[in-house]
């Protein structure tokens, strides 16, 4: 059975599908896979390791014949038409768990970073324009005692919850559910304006999805404190990025970390002028724990698939 893998990803996948005798096939280039080569490649294959930059639209899911799985190499699936790929018999993966750590991490590196100014310390340092100690030099903000924010408490937003614990914060948390583990630390789930009102770190957890699209929209944002931080590593459009560059160019919060953006890569060139945000090239999962783990889930999902047992992380109704 043939395998495609949209672009190079650790050699376990690969090794595990090979020891099977599935015939693999991976674009190699170091770019995403254009649209129409996609649309070919995926013709006569039995199954697909995507990543999040392969859009699988109609047109695409009605050019897979004989596919049987698209698994993702990611934990969001916002890439994917699920809804119609199941309609079409095609199940679709992805890879939860396995990064929850390494993009936890990330969210509270970019917290650390933007609370206390590091880039602005070390550009400084490497322009060599060190003068020696000052009582006013980047002065940021303590996390003791603040109210963390969590929009969206699911397993990353839960991992960031418990790191941030350990700061001694007091966690506020966005969600339809409670989280027991959250509430375990003293956590309060909370309506998402009052979240905002609140919060003096705020993190964004949340899948991308129809109703999550821009839900931090103008009229939420402006309700953020005026020494906020804001923190993205979830997705970008999430977020209206448009007005929270306003925001941040009108100085009406503290800073901002990114890890994610509306039109990845295409940056709004907004974001590059400003002094008080942090930004960094989706390196979420970019560990190589996460991803080795990522590419033996995304390969054993098609294994189990292509055998005819159950997915072992599908997201398809
Ligand atoms: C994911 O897996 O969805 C992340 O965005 C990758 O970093």
């Amino acid at each position: 059975m043939k395998v495609f893998i949209t672009r190079e990803i650790p050699d376990i996948a690969v090794k595990l599908l090979r020891k099977e005798n599935f015939d693999v096939k991976i674009y190699r280039a170091d770019k995403p896979i254009p649209y129409q080569v996609l649309k070919k490649e995926v013709k006569n294959v039995e199954a697909v390791i995507s990543l999040l930059t392969d859009t699988f639209d109609k047109e695409i899911i009605d050019a897979m014949g004989r596919c049987k799985i698209i698994a993702n190499y990611a934990v969001g699936y916002n890439n994917i038409d699920v809804k119609y790929a199941a309609g079409k018999g095609i199940i679709v993966t992805n890879t939860p768990e396995v990064l929850t750590d390494s993009t936890a991490d990330l969210a509270m590196t970019l917290v650390l970073a933007c609370s206390r100014k590091i880039i602005e310390g070390e550009e400084l340092m490497k322009k060599r324009k060190f003068k020696g100690w000052q009582p006013k030099l980047l002065l940021g903000i303590e996390l003791k005692g603040k109210n963390f924010g969590l929009i969206g408490a699911g397993r990353i937003g839960t991992a960031v919850g418990k790191r941030a614990a350990a700061f001694g914060v007091h966690i506020l948390y966005y969600d339809s559910r409670v989280n027991p583990e959250l509430d375990a630390l003293g956590a309060e789930k909370v309506p998402l304006n009052f979240l905002l009102k609140k919060s003096d770190i705020i993190s964004v957890h949340l899948p991308l999805t129809k109703s999550t699209f821009h839900l931090l929209n103008k009229k939420r944002l402006s309700l953020m404190k005026e020494n906020a931080v804001l923190i993205n590593t979830a997705r970008g459009e999430i977020v209206d990025e448009k007005e929270l560059i306003n925001i941040l160019e009108a100085g009406r919060i503290f800073s901002a970390g990114f890890d994610v953006y509306e039109n990845e890569p295409d940056i709004n060139p907004g974001l590059f002028r400003l002094k008080n945000v942090v930004l960094l090239p989706h390196l979420g999962s970019a560990t190589v724990d996460a991803r080795n783990a990522m590419a033996e889930l995304a390969a054993k999902n098609v294994i189990a698939v292509l055998k005819g047992t159950r997915a072992i992380t599908p997201v398809s109704p």
